[in-house]
């Protein structure tokens, strides 16, 4: 078994971390939050041969996070958050900060470096609209991470999550120039509902077909 495998196991068991281990892996092992979905963590290998972790996030996050964050191009950020950023926005932090299970949906893929350190690889996150029935998400892959499958992987990590949540709708706003992401939902089969003004693309993917109602329609 590998040290991370180790590490995971030992974290399962919600035990508090021994304390003569180095400060990376102490926080691995920091008890889980009651309401961590544990059997939605998932090991992987990417197309280019490397053993990621796709899991929820848990407390203590946010720093691995805003340390990605420093390695995604200009123009990656700006197709995620709109705008050339140079720091992560608030309420995307927020998110990572007071974890609400519940309403928030968010998963991240986790490597681990030579030096035994984990790093973050991407992440997907949903902010779900309970009377509509919809999340509404955005994805981020590392830069130098890109073109590995992880989107893919994360997207379908996602897809799982809302529907066994019996969520209807997941969507999103992608730019118009953002080929890679289009090309990407487009085999997912999401539908796409181009904007006035041309510059952006309303993206929606259907995952329960609606109750028929009395005159037999859908509602
Ligand atoms: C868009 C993005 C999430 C794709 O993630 P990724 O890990 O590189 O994508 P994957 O390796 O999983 O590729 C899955 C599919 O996407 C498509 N795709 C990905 N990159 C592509 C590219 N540069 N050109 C064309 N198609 C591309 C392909 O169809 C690919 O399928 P294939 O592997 O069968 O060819 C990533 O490029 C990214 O983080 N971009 C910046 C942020 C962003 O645009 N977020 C979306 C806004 S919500």
């Amino acid at each position: 078994m590998r040290n991370f495998d180790l590490l995971t196991s030992l974290s399962a068991l919600r035990c508090p971390p021994p304390l003569h281990l180095p400060a990376e892996w102490r926080e691995l092992l920091r008890p889980l939050p009651f309401r961590y979905p544990l059997e939605d963590e998932q090991y992987i290998e990417t197309s280019a041969g490397r053993r990621v972790l796709l899991r929820p996030i848990r407390p203590g996050d946010s720093a691995a996070y805003e340390a990605m964050f420093h390695l995604v191009a200009r123009d990656d950020v700006r197709f995620r958050f709109f705008s050339y950023l140079k720091q992560l926005p608030s309420n995307e932090l927020l998110r990572f900060q007071k974890i609400d299970y519940d309403l928030n949906i968010n998963y991240i893929a986790l490597g681990i470096t030579a030096s035994h350190e984990r790093e973050m690889l991407g992440v997907v996150g949903a902010t779900v609209v309970p009377e509509e029935s919809s999340a509404e998400f955005g994805l981020l892959i590392r830069s130098d991470q890109k073109g590995r499958g992880l989107g893919r992987m994360l997207m379908e990590k996602l897809i799982g999550a809302c529907m066994d949540r019996g969520i209807a709708t997941l969507r999103a706003e992608v730019m118009t120039r953002n080929l890679p992401m289009l090309a990407l939902v487009r085999k997912m089969d999401f539908q796409f509902f181009y904007q006035a003004d041309g510059s952006y693309v309303e993206i929606r993917l259907r995952l329960r077909r609606e109750k028929r109602d009395d005159s037999g329609g859908f509602r």
